[in-house]
């Protein structure tokens, strides 16, 4: 079952209506988000994406820097709102369980809609420096307002199922990256959303541990079945923890499949470099 479907998304940055019509209509005839800024000063993040991504699966948005990764997965929580297309989510907050049109949520709702139904884990972690690892693994729950014995049990469940027992009361400087990116992990759990986005979360990482926190993913996945949209420059990691790998190319989407269809059948050069890379 599809738990996140973008229809026809296009983002043009900073530009009226008006203007971002011109744009879009240089991309629709062929040019490239390069040609495009050059003569309209408009730099187009995405363009015509259709995707869908299922419940319960890990799927990876892959591309070279600049190819829309993060302006992709922003649109997922609404922190960025298209220019045109349509968003619809499988949202716990749904009373009729159909899918909501993240689009049409005014303020109130779309609050309600991020504490439910998407959490983040960030590249440089995002942990609050004058909390404690437990406060920090129980924010999303303080936000939600459980009561302090409440959020605490719960953050320390998580802290350990991510395998941070005995530093409850440590600070994020204490800690190493790795430590770090388990409690940002375990913040994210935690609230218990369906969707959890991560924007290379694991890349400032040194090899060795970021192998662990992929290793501790697919295990925590394994048994959570979140749906979790993982970007990443590193095909070797796309292709390790992706169930499916979307691959971006200035701001358009080249191909969706799984490592085995991507490495079996690139649409194109670019794609065949990524996975050459890992041959
Ligand atoms: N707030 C913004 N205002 C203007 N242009 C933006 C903004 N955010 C992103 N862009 C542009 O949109 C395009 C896609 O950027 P995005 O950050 O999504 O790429 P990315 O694939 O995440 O890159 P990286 O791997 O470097 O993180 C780039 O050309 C970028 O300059
Ligand atoms: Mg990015």
């Amino acid at each position: 079952m599809s738990q996140i479907r973008l229809y026809n998304i296009s983002k043009i940055f900073d530009a009226s209506p008006k203007e971002a019509k011109a744009a879009l209509n240089m991309m629709a005839e062929g040019a490239d988000s390069v040609q495009v800024k050059s003569q309209t000063g408009y730099s187009v993040g995405l363009y015509d994406i259709n995707m869908t991504i299922d419940s319960g699966e890990l799927h990876c948005i892959m591309g070279l820097s600049g190819s829309g990764k993060s302006t992709l997965v922003r649109h997922i929580n609404r922190l960025i709102d298209p220019t045109t297309g349509e968003i619809w989510i499988d949202s716990p907050m749904s009373a009729d369980g159909q899918p909501i049109n993240i689009l049409e949520l005014s303020d109130k709702p779309l609050q309600k809609f991020r504490q439910s139904t998407v959490s983040m884990v960030f590249q440089h972690f995002g942990l609050v420096p004058h909390m404690t690892v437990l406060q920090n693994a129980a924010y999303g729950l303080r936000v939600r307002g459980l009561k302090k014995s409440e959020r605490h049990d719960i953050a320390r469940h998580w802290l350990s199922e991510v395998g941070l027992e005995g530093i409850e009361d440590s600070y994020p400087d204490e800690l190493s990256g790795g430590m770090q990116q388990r409690v940002g992990l375990a913040r994210a759990l935690a609230v218990d959303t369906p969707i959890i986005l991560m924007d290379e979360a694991f890349s400032a990482l040194d090899p060795l541990i970021r192998n662990q926190l992929q290793d501790q993913l697919l295990a925590l996945q394994a048994k959570l079945q979140k749906t979790i949209v993982f970007i990443t420059h590193d095909i070797d990691e796309a292709i390790k923890v992706g169930q499916r790998i979307s691959i971006l190319n200035g701001g358009r989407l080249i191909q969706t499949g799984t490592p085995q269809d991507l490495q079996d059948n690139p649409v194109d050069d670019y794609v065949a470099q990524f996975m050459q890379a890992n041959s």
